[in-house]
């Protein structure tokens, strides 16, 4: 169970930052108080484009950044003051390589599996079977060097996997993967949310949150501007239509605009300029 309760994040800008970024403000609220849970056996989503506040909330989660305001609980674990507790819960996977390419697979695994403190045997165990999983159990003894490219983003997330997590937390999963790595991955996801594990993923891919996710959070400019099924948010999207005209929401990507153009409408009136 993740959950998030009025989350804040506000970056300080450095000069060079704010010069290189065009901002006059010296801080950036990135996220801007959002609210939601994630609850075991489900894959919920958060679905924004570039620049939403997606990464900064998943960092939060995973303990890498500290909120400036609100709270978050991970397995009911407060992610400030039991940050301990929460890393060793879950993992954090992103498609940035971060692999030491002069060991071998099975070195890296079982380096990793030492670090969570798990007994040799178990190690061996789980890392059998993420390796068949991911169709690795032919490289164990290549040099990662060696390994092309979707190998060693496979064989990152396996390795990210080796304590059996509860809670994955996965920014862009199919991200800068080829089709049949991207489809290992989410074939994956799916059994670890049969298996009743908590999954959250970040995505801009509308294909991706509607195959993936049971629920998601569509996020615009750090704050959440619809939430539920599909059903919920293509509702919601309907109710917010300016034509009178709520049927001509056919799918994802409609509703996504239309919060979009709402968003936009309301940040010109308000005088916001982005
Ligand atoms: N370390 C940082 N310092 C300052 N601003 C940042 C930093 N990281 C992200 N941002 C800004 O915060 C906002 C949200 O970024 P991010 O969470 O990466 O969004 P997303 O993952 O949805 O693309 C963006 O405007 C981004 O430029
Ligand atoms: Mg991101």
């Amino acid at each position: 169970m993740i959950e998030v309760n009025g989350l804040v994040k506000i970056y300080k800008l450095t000069k060079r930052q704010m010069r290189q970024r065009k901002e006059k403000d010296k801080v950036k609220i990135a996220v801007d108080g959002i609210t939601f849970e994630a609850r075991p056996g489900e894959i919920f989503g958060l679905l924004g484009p570039n620049g939403a506040g997606k990464t900064t909330t998943l960092r939060c989660v995973s303990t890498l950044l500290s909120p400036s305001e609100g709270d978050i609980r991970v397995c009911g674990f407060d992610t400030a003051a039991q940050g301990v507790e929460v890393r060793k819960r879950i993992a954090f996977l992103t498609n940035e390589l971060k692999l030491d390419g002069h060991f071998t697979p099975r070195y890296t695994i079982r380096y990793f599996g030492s670090l969570y403190n798990m007994a040799p045997e178990e190690i061996e165990a789980r890392a059998a079977s993420l390796f068949k999983t991911f169709g690795i159990e032919g490289f164990q003894d290549t040099k990662i060097d060696d390994l092309s490219t979707g190998m060693k983003q496979k064989l990152s997330i396996a390795v990210s996997l080796i304590h059996d997590p509860e809670v994955v937390i996965f920014d862009e999963p199919t991200n800068g993967l080829d089709i049949i790595t991207a489809r290992t991955v989410t074939d994956y996801l799916m059994s670890l949310k049969a298996e009743g594990k908590t999954i959250i993923v970040s995505t801009h891919i509308m294909s991706v949150a509607e195959k993936l996710c049971d629920r998601f959070a569509v996020i615009l400019g750090g704050r959440i501007v619809a939430q539920g099924t599909l059903e919920d948010v293509l509702k919601a999207a309907g109710s917010q239509t300016q034509d009178q005209v709520p049927d001509t929401i056919l799918d994802l990507e409609d509703a996504f605009f239309r919060f979009y153009q709402r968003q936009e409408l309301e940040d010109q009136a308000s005088g916001v300029i982005s």
